[in-house]
């Protein structure tokens, strides 16, 4: 093809790409067109109405790389280390513009003629390209990044509310825009995880995720392992900075499931409503639960898990025993972890920063870098077979000081009971609504049985009871 002459057909444009062995990908509504692997060195297209134009020699932009112009809106804890970031980094490809916050007379620590607090400084601003979201509040966040997305600008977000509640949404407008959206901080901050699910997993066929993705609730469950009543560590917590004032979110285990639904998409391309996912969070983790961890030389640990049984996908976010020997055992005060088995590549381990100025601002930064080479999450594990399941057996052990009957009714199997003045419990399988319900009666606490204690206890059978119903 002649690149001297810039304009062609659509018709010559898949006689071209079928002669040179390249895939064309559709970027929006059949607005732009763009050659992927091209062996000649690639150029991008842009398809006016039905007619193809070289913009741009693809080869030439990848040497030179898209400068950015950003908008960043929010200036707290994030947008704050997101510009210390961009200051001390070697990182010059991409130039604050404007960035809008809420109350003009806080101090900041950039220059006081780059803030305003009217969003369309930034919304309707031609010259910038590129909007970080970095704030506290996801119904403003949700109207924020729409927006810039439909006028044609680029988007980095740190809100996992705002991106698990809308993700289907969120990626359809990717598509009809041809646009980028990108979240790498809104899952364990600092950890890299959504973009190796999307690309180096994306051939490795993963089997099962699972982490520690809220740092208060790890800082609360590790000061508790200790000694210690949830109401005086939470404080300690909040004193110290690790937990917010409401810390609804995070210790009732809804931030750990905003994340988990981002892991459920980027790993088996289902995409699910927070609100079908399983979960309960750390608040009546109680002196008792932690004594049988440290006698069973365990930890209790708030786990987010989904992973793959034949077609089907299963998560839940869920108190747990951690045996010794995983990694997650190791895990402690407010750092998060994750754990990826594929089914060639086995269990990979990654530890950080899951909160925090610094580490968050570098994630969002690595999203930035991303899109000076137009990188964007493909989706490409997106309408598989697979269907998501959300109630299924688990192996808990159920503790509480009640004086009244044992709900062994609630189970399906019974793998042992013990009987105290003070204290009663059982240990066995049980539907993971069944156990919800319990839990929801506040009378009762529960950690999922580790590894190692079922292994024990399929060793030794005796005590096993079948209950029928
Ligand atoms: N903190 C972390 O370690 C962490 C880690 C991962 C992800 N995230 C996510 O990152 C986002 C930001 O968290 P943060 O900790 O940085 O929050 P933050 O410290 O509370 O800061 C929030 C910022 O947003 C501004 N803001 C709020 N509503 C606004 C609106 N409607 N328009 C413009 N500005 C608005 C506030 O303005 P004023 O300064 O004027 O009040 C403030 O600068 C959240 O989605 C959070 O979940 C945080």
């Amino acid at each position: 093809m002649d690149s001297t002459n810039p304009r062609m057909s659509a018709e010559g444009l898949d006689e071209y790409a079928q002669r040179s062995e390249i895939h064309i990908q559709t970027e929006g509504s059949q607005k732009e067109l763009r050659l992927v692997g091209d062996p000649l060195g690639g150029r991008e297209l842009q398809q006016c109405s039905r007619e193809i134009t070289f913009t741009n020699d693809l080869k030439e932009r990848r040497m030179s790389n898209r400068s950015l112009k950003l908008g960043i809106f929010g200036f707290g804890c994030v947008g704050s280390g997101l510009y210390e970031t961009l200051q001390a980094s070697k990182f010059k490809r991409a130039e604050v513009v404007r960035i809008c916050i809420l109350d003009p007379s806080k101090p900041r620590t950039a220059p006081r003629d780059l803030f305003t607090t009217v969003p369309e400084e930034l919304l309707d601003n031609e010259d910038i390209d590129v909007i970080v979201e970095l704030i506290d509040d996801a119904e403003a966040a949700y109207e924020i990044v729409t927006r810039a997305l439909r006028s044609g600008k680029d988007v980095v977000s740190a809100n996992k509310k705002l991106v698990a509640e809308h993700l289907e949404e969120l990626i359809q407008i990717q598509r009809e825009t041809g646009r980028s959206f990108l979240y790498e901080a809104a899952c364990a901050a600092s950890i890299p995880i959504i973009r190796n699910l999307e690309e180096y997993y994306d051939n490795d066929l993963v089997q099962k995720v699972e982490g520690i993705l809220n740092g208060s609730t790890n800082y609360i469950l590790s000061a508790l392992q200790n000694g210690g009543d949830f109401d005086s560590v939470l404080n300690e917590a909040q004193e110290a900075g690790y937990a917010e004032s409401d810390p609804t979110l995070d210790v009732d285990g809804w931030d750990a499931k905003f994340k988990l639904t981002l892991l459920i998409a980027h790993s088996f391309g289902l995409v699910v409503p927070p609100s079908s996912v399983p979960h309960h969070g750390i608040r009546y983790i109680t002196p008792r639960l932690q004594r049988i961890a440290r006698e069973r030389n365990q930890r209790i640990k708030l786990i987010a898990r989904c992973w793959k049984e034949d077609d089907r996908v299963r998560a839940y976010v869920l108190p747990s025993f951690v045996d010794s020997d995983e990694e997650l055992f190791a895990v402690n005060d407010a750092l998060n972890g994750v754990v990826v088995e594929g089914a060639f590549s086995e269990r990979q381990y990654f530890r950080g920063k899951g909160a925090g100025s610094l580490p968050t601002g570098a994630a969002v930064l690595s999203d930035i870098s991303a899109l000076t080479y137009d990188y964007r999450y493909a989706y490409k594990k997106l309408n598989s077979d697979l269907e998501f399941e959300n109630d299924f057996p688990v192996c808990v052990h159920l503790n509480g000081n009640q004086s009244g009957p044992l709900p062994i009714y609630a189970f399906e199997e019974v793998f042992g009971t013990f009987r105290s003045v003070k204290e009663s419990y059982v240990e066995g399988r049980i539907g993971i609504r069944n156990l919800l319900e319990l839990l929801e009666t506040g009378l009762w606490s529960a950690a999922l049985l580790s590894e190692q204690t079922l292994q024990s206890l399929e060793q030794d059978q005796s005590s096993i009871l079948a209950v029928s119903h």
